[in-house]
């Protein structure tokens, strides 16, 4: 490398600053320590814990009208009051700054939360819904404290509401439990299902997001993981055991999140909930409330009934954290399968979509003849999956078509007018599943498009006793 007068200069400055750094450090063989560094710094992860005033776990999530509102949420410190979204109809260049920006007030909310091992945090949660929009339109939005210094705002990110009417396709893509080693392990699989598939319209999360409950580490570790994807796809969440302790739903849930209010009670808001996206109706069981309570349960039963019953989508699609199936014995949720498969089968739910059993597992219950490509007269699939590093094992089971152990999976699922496709992938993007349903004259074929690989079990890479 030929180095010319201002780069000799540069490096100059460069080791002079170094040497100056060093002296300082061990000038009376003391480390100094620095005033200006806060207190913070000595708790390891600190700025995945602790608010500042620019905003930060930014979510948009998906609304009960996602063609025309946009629900965002995000975090700041104490000092910040209220939050603002600035919003505008993307443009090519930067002029979208030139004209009246739309803004929009959140409903901010004085919050703090201290989980076992954890310091006590202090935030202020915002919330905050943008209406009137218009169907498939790309808008961009900023979030921050409504004053002129741009340190205190977000990024502007690009959003596009949902399209209207059924025959447009779209896609969303289904997450297994991430839960543990969030920041670590499960970084990678909802940053390369975006990388392989960006054009996706909004993302599902079927519970277990985070292992304990109030860990505030842990959230931030999602929404670090996620980073700018939680704000530019919209997401939806079905609460998992690990969300619950005691019965008791995590406190920054509500806050964090903008759900459907639409469910069967006061105390199920934003956890079941239900969703109609173009020609498809996508529904949340609270499975944990659901084993926990049996008010939880019977109000839950009545009112999917009542859903069930006055659909009028083409394509239903239930997320529920328990599986209906699960996939290993001593693991069976049969409370849940009794109260709600008698539904799923009288109004031919198209499908189930679980975590919590920590395998690959898919397919129906009545699966007599094991490897046909084509099922006519197809009823419900159930899906097990799980996108995060912690790995169980799991029994071949009638029920299963496909199933996997020992592998971080996301599922690519597009819904069009007759037909839903369905793939899983792993990180790497290697296809581990796929099937289609197709739907049509009121029939109902599945077709599986299984890859020709081995079945991945946990014992060809760990060995147990
Ligand atoms: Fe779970």
């Amino acid at each position: 490398m030929r180095i010319n007068k201002s780069c000799t200069v540069f490096l100059m400055m460069v080791m002079v600053g170094i040497s100056t750094y060093a002296q300082h450090k061990h000038k009376n063989g003391v480390e100094h320590s620095h005033s200006h560094y806060t207190l913070h710094d000595s708790i390891p992860a600190h700025k995945l814990i602790f608010p500042s005033k620019t905003p930060d776990r930014i979510i948009s999530n998906l609304t009960e009208d996602p063609a025309h509102t946009i629900a965002v949420n995000w975090r700041t410190d104490q000092q910040v009051k209220k939050g603002i979204v600035e919003v505008a109809l993307a443009t090519d260049g930067p002029e979208f700054l030139l004209r009246d920006l739309r803004k929009v007030t959140a409903n901010s909310q004085i919050f703090e939360n201290q989980n076992r091992n954890e310091p006590l945090v202090k935030a202020t949660y915002h919330s905050a819904l943008v209406s009137n929009l218009e169907p498939n339109t790309t808008y961009v939005y900023r979030v921050g404290n409504g004053e002129k210094d741009n340190g205190y705002w977000s990024e502007w990110f690009q959003i596009t509401t949902a399209k209207t009417g059924g025959k447009e396709p779209f896609s969303f893509i289904y997450f297994g439990d991430a839960q543990n080693n969030v920041k670590s392990l499960w970084s990678r699989v909802i940053r390369n299902s975006y990388r392989q598939f960006p054009q996706v319209d909004f993302m599902l999360h079927a519970g277990d997001l985070i292992n304990d409950r109030d860990a505030n580490l842990e959230w931030g570790e999602w929404f670090h993981a996620g980073s700018f994807i939680h704000a530019t796809v919209p997401s939806v969440m079905t609460p998992g055991n690990h969300e619950y302790r005691d019965g008791v739903l995590t406190t920054l849930w509500r806050p964090s999140f903008t759900l459907p209010e639409n469910g069967p009670s006061e105390a199920l808001k934003e956890t079941c909930f239900a969703i109609d996206y173009q020609d498809m109706k996508l529904i949340s069981i609270d499975s944990e409330g659901f084993d926990e309570s049996m008010d939880a349960r019977t109000a839950q039963v009545k009112w999917l009934d009542s859903v069930l019953q006055s659909n009028t989508k083409k394509w239903t699609t239930i997320t529920t954290h328990y599986p209906v199936y699960s996939t290993k014995e001593g693991r069976d949720n049969w409370e849940l399968r009794e109260a709600i498969k008698p539904l799923i089968d009288k109004y031919g739910v198209d499908l189930v979509l679980q975590g919590h059993d920590h395998t690959y597992a898919r397919g129906f219950p009545e699966n007599e003849g094991k490897g046909l490509t084509v099922v006519k007269n197809a009823g419900t699939v159930y899906a097990v999956s799980v996108s995060g590093p912690k790995m169980y094992e799991s029994q071949d089971q009638k029920w299963m078509v496909r199933r996997g152990e020992y592998t971080q999976l996301f599922q690519i699922i597009t819904v069009s007018e007759d037909t839903i496709s369905y793939g899983a992938y792993t990180p790497i993007g290697t296809l581990y599943d796929a099937f289609e349903i197709v739907k049509k004259n009121g029939k109902k074929t599945l077709i599986n498009k299984i890859p020709d690989s081995p079945t991945r079990l946990k014992k060809d890479f760990i060995k147990t006793e």
